[in-house]
């Protein structure tokens, strides 16, 4: 089976042209509004590479269209999906500039749209996905063997808190997802992990900690703006370099089976309505 990569920048990525070779831009439609992307290879294989927030970084995370954007990857026939996202790390021993392959999350977003099957005629039935494991453990394996073999320090798990924003969080709430035990908070991995899941698309996320949020009582003060971006710019490089050398170990192994396992999954987890 051939793979197919879907690249779902976030900020600081967005604009990240030197990513993709031969490249082609165009607009994808969907049933939920179309889509710019960006379709190319990387290291001769097959990408398509989408910026959350919008060409000008002008979409906010609870207006992304999350629907459209998974959509438009199943269209283009991705297989897997690579997203990036910039979080706020909970954890000392996070320090900014850290690389976290995330193994699950909290959902504290209130004002989205979860699901495909939300009885419109496009998915039928109602579907009711797992979401333990939450990202491809395969995929997730292949990226932390691949910042290996390049000498990238990552933390090879971590929980991430997914809030609505566009705010950061008050105090209170930084502390009480530290006493969850989760490790980052970040504002645009859900709904997104769970309705490409409900697409049969292998996602994984790519995090890296920009800021200490505001929970320490030593830190300069708290997150910002500015703060999130200059620590995104100064270790973009070491998200593109191990991007660059992921792409081509995914397309080395056959996911035929983990792709059939997850399609099984998705089919057994919709409830069709009775006759
Ligand atoms: N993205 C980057 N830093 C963040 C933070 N501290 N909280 C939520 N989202 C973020």
């Amino acid at each position: 089976m051939k793979v197919k990569i879907g690249i779902i920048g976030g900020t600081g990525l967005d604009n990240n042209g030197d990513l993709i070779e031969k490249r082609n831009e165009k607009s994808v439609s969907t049933p939920y509004g179309s889509v710019e992307i960006i379709e190319g290879k990387i290291k001769g294989v097959d990408c398509v590479l989408l910026a959350r927030h919008g060409k000008s970084h002008s979409v906010m995370p609870t207006n992304v269209n999350y629907r459209a954007n998974i959509s438009a990857l199943k269209i283009l026939e991705c297989t897997h999906i690579i997203a990036t996202t910039a979080t706020g790390s909970l954890k000392e021993e996070i320090s900014p500039g850290s690389i976290v392959i995330v193994d699950d999350f909290i959902d504290r977003t209130k004002s989205r749209i979860y699901t495909f099957y939300d009885g419109s005629q496009h998915a039928l039935g109602v579907c009711h996905i797992p979401m333990s494991p939450a990202f491809d453990e395969r995929t997730r394996n292949v990226i932390i063997e691949t910042a290996k073999e390049l000498g990238i320090q990552v933390f090879p798990k971590g929980t991430v808190v997914c809030i609505e924003g566009p705010r950061f969080s008050t105090k209170a709430e930084s502390n009480i997802y530290r006493s969850w035990g989760s490790d980052l908070v970040g504002m645009t991995i859900c709904p997104e992990v769970q309705l490409a899941k409900e697409k049969g698309l292998l996602y994984a996320s790519i995090a890296m900690a920009t800021d200490y949020d505001c929970w320490r009582e030593c830190s300069e003060g708290r997150v910002s703006v500015e703060e999130v971006m200059a620590t995104f710019k100064n270790n973009v490089e070491k998200v593109t370099k191990l991007l660059i050398a992921l792409i081509p170990n995914i397309a080395k192994l056959d996911w035929t089976e983990t792709i059939n396992d997850l399609n099984n999954l998705v089919n057994s987890s919709i409830m069709l309505p009775h006759q």
